[in-house]
């Protein structure tokens, strides 16, 4: 056997650490002859409850290098980035840059990698919103379009691909002007499948905060163009109060630190006093994989901005109001569980009121096998 493919897995914000954990532990358990993970941890998110928690919680090793950039603009916190990663790419050889999603991190990685001419693989590849003025659309199309293999999550996703010239062909070996697109299944979907009996047996979050099974509606928000619009923010937080007095289902809402700072800044005060004070609306500190997974599985309804939060309700069977115009996980919208009710106080009313009446049909499962982690590991040996 020869030398193994030598990977530079490079993660920053929660949800990478967490699709992360999918691909170490795949290596790990199947692969560990065959390749050998570097694990490259940007610092953009840095507390430890948006950090070090799913270190712990999902097995993840310890990263083996740090570059500790932490907040700053988009050019400053990215170029700090690039510069971080540009250094580690020319101390050490490596075959293959992974990069997940769509932060800053992912932009950062593929651009020092495919300038040095390392190839990069992009897990969640081929996702659009078709709205620019989201910093993660930039990101991912920037990211797509340095990679020479784009794993996407779904047909979607391939087709979105496929409309923006790539050609399907793997035929040939990738390169970064000929890339292989593989649609591979949706690596969180391993995830909340392998953690969903963990998190039941160790979590204690329901009791802790008195939520009956059902009994509550899980919200998060964390897009900065809902969190740093004065309107949008004030409307999304008079909705949520809304839903508990109309319904007198608690709202449970894990705070993102930039929300926490925003609430601060910008919730008219009286807004903000009934918020802090309101017994129905829990305000927790951001929650560890387990404690979200178990409160996603217990939820009546979820109300959300995030994309990793819309495709674990539906892994659970639960419907999704999303505070958003538009979203990437288009199935959703398509197949009925998920409505898009932007910041809109009167659309996230009436979602919200038709889902807690009607819930959700099933749906067959469209983002995999619950394998994506081994089919990438083995696509990328495949091509090696
Ligand atoms: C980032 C990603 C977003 C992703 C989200 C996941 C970009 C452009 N955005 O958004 O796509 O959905 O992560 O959560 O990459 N902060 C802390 N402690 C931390 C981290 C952040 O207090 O550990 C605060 C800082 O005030 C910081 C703000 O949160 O300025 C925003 O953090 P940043 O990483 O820039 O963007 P997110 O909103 O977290
Ligand atoms: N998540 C978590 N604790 C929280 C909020 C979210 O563990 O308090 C997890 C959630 O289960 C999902 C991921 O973080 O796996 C989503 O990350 P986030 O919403 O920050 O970003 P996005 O998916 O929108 O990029």
């Amino acid at each position: 056997m020869g030398q193994p493919l030598r990977i530079l897995t490079i993660i920053g914000a929660r949800p990478q650490i967490i699709k992360a954990a999918a691909i170490s532990h795949a290596i790990r358990t199947g692969f560990q002859d065959r390749i050998r993970e570097t694990l490259l941890h940007t610092g953009q998110h840095y507390d430890a409850n948006m950090s070090q928690v799913f270190f712990d919680e999902l097995g993840i090793p310890r990263a083996d290098i740090t570059l500790g950039v932490g907040s700053a603009s988009h050019g400053v916190q990215t170029a700090r980035m690039i510069e971080g990663v540009e250094r580690v790419l020319q101390a050490d050889e490596h075959d293959v840059v992974l990069l997940y999603g769509d932060t800053n991190s992912t932009l950062a990685g593929a651009v020092a990698a495919a300038k040095l001419h390392v190839p990069v693989a992009h897990v969640e590849a081929g996702l659009r919103s078709f709205n620019k003025a989201m910093p993660e659309e930039i990101n991912r199309i920037v990211c797509d379009h340095c990679s020479t293999w784009l794993f996407c999550p779904t047909a979607t996703a391939v087709a979105n691909l496929r409309r923006e010239g790539f050609n399907m062909d793997t035929t040939r070996a990738p390169t970064a002007d000929r890339p292989h697109v593989v649609e591979s299944g949706d690596v969180m979907y391993d995830n909340s499948m392998r953690f969903a009996e963990l998190a039941t047996a160790r979590s204690t979050v329901l009791q802790d905060q008195g939520l009956a099974p059902e009994g509550f509606i899980l919200a998060t928000v964390h897009r900065d163009h809902n969190t740093d619009d004065p309107v949008r923010i004030n409307a999304i937080f008079s909705a949520l109060l809304g839903l508990w007095r109309d319904h007198g289902l608690p709202v449970v809402l894990p705070v993102h630190p930039r929300t926490g700072k925003m609430m601060e800044q910008l919730l008219e005060p009286p807004l903000r006093d009934a918020v802090a004070r309101n017994a129905g609306l829990h305000l927790l500190p951001p929650v560890g994989f387990l404690d979200m997974i178990a409160l996603e599985r217990a939820a009546k309804l979820v109300v959300t901005d995030s994309g990793g939060v819309q495709k674990e309700a539906y892994f659970f069977g639960k419907p999704v109001v999303v505070l958003r115009p538009e979203t990437e996980w288009v199935e959703l919208v398509e197949r009925g569980q998920a409505v898009l009710a932007d910041a809109d106080q009167g659309r996230i009313a009436s979602a919200a009121m038709s889902f807690l009446r009607d819930g959700v049909p099933r749906c067959p499962p469209i983002f995999g096998d619950g394998q994506a982690a081994q089919a990438i590991c083995a696509a990328l040996l495949r091509t090696f």
